[in-house]
């Protein structure tokens, strides 16, 4: 994708966290100008440009309706990508106010600060679509989603269904399921069984029941970037279309690390929904199709962990 963002100027909200820093450096590869913004510091992975250019940050809350209309409003953006958020349902669960205040008002003031926006692109949840009533889940599946974090996603959609509506904001969003790679945080999933196989003597799952759909997060990237190019006032899902049960997925790991490794299953209460498939069919339609498989993708994040 080399010069395919030549020139175009993009901000990234959430530049620092797991997906926006894989986002933010394909962005930088493909000669777009970015602004990155995050409440975090910027990443040691984003500070060095391999052609030299220098990529501009501000460190600012979300939360700070000044700060964000004197970040995004004061200049002219092709794109903006709002990734920025409190990400885990559980740390929404235990600090509901919080999760409200950055990722339904956060979104607000970035909604209100972009009138010189060509396009929003807001990063929504798999979890908006709560129990599903069919697999695999198509983007008009009704969103039944009711904890916190679902509910701080709902809202958030609402709202860039109002600016797009009313406020000529083109908005598109994106609901996405599971994505791993590196830098993801150790309490996912799939760190948390690379990190267990790397350093303990047994694998622990919560459950091993329970189908998830995964995907290598360079794939992630390469589905925002084509959804992004399409504009439209849509909603894509984004994920590989493949259940996989976290038993087989914590064997496959297993079987990675190459340690002769027992897994424990510990037969907790499942967490959500049974069963979580995206429907990709929308997404298929613009020509995205999975760049790095499962496997792969399972033995590259193991390699970074491994580092
Ligand atoms: N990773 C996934 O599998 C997944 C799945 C579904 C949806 N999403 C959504 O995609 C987006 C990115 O997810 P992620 O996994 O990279 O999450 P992440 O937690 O790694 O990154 C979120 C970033 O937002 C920043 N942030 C939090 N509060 C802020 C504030 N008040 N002001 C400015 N920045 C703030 C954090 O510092 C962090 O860098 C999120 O909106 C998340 O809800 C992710």
């Amino acid at each position: 994708m080399t010069g395919e963002f030549d020139g175009k100027r993009i901000l990234v909200t959430g530049a620092s966290g797991f997906v926006g820093r894989h986002l933010t450096r394909r962005l930088l590869d493909g000669g777009a100008i970015v602004t990155a913004v995050d409440v975090l510091p910027l990443p040691e992975s984003l500070r060095s440009d391999e052609s030299g250019r220098a990529l501009e940050y501000r460190q600012l809350d979300i939360r700070e309706e000044s700060a964000v209309s004197a970040a995004v409003g004061s200049e002219r953006w092709d794109l903006l990508f709002h990734l920025a958020a409190i990400a885990s349902p559980r740390a929404c669960a235990k600090d509901f106010a919080s999760a409200y205040k950055v990722n339904v008002q956060g979104t607000f003031h970035l909604l209100q600060a972009s009138s010189n926006v060509a396009r929003f692109v807001f990063l929504s949840s798999s979890a908006v679509y709560g129990a599903p009533e069919r697999i695999p889940i198509d983007e008009d599946h009704p969103r039944g989603g009711k904890d916190p974090y679902a509910m701080t996603k709902i809202l958030a959609e609402d709202l860039c269904r109002t600016y797009a509506s009313n406020y000529q904001r083109p908005c598109t969003i994106i609901r996405n399921f599971n994505s791993f790679g590196p830098y993801q945080e150790a309490e996912y999933v799939i760190p948390s069984i690379i990190r267990q196989g790397l350093t303990k003597h047994e694998i622990e799952i919560w459950n091993s029941e329970p189908v998830r759909d995964f995907s290598y997060v360079a794939n992630t990237v390469d589905a925002i970037l084509q959804i992004a190019r399409a504009g439209g006032e849509s909603v894509y899902n984004v994920g590989s279309g493949v259940g996989v049960r976290i038993g087989d997925l914590a064997t496959m790991i297993a079987s990675k690390i190459d340690r002769a490794m027992p897994i424990r299953d510990l037969r907790k209460e499942v967490l959500g929904s049974p069963k979580l498939v995206a429907n990709v069919d929308r997404l298929r339609g613009l020509g995205w199709s999975e760049r790095v498989p499962l496997s792969p993708g399972i033995e590259r994040t193991v390699e970074w962990f491994r580092q």
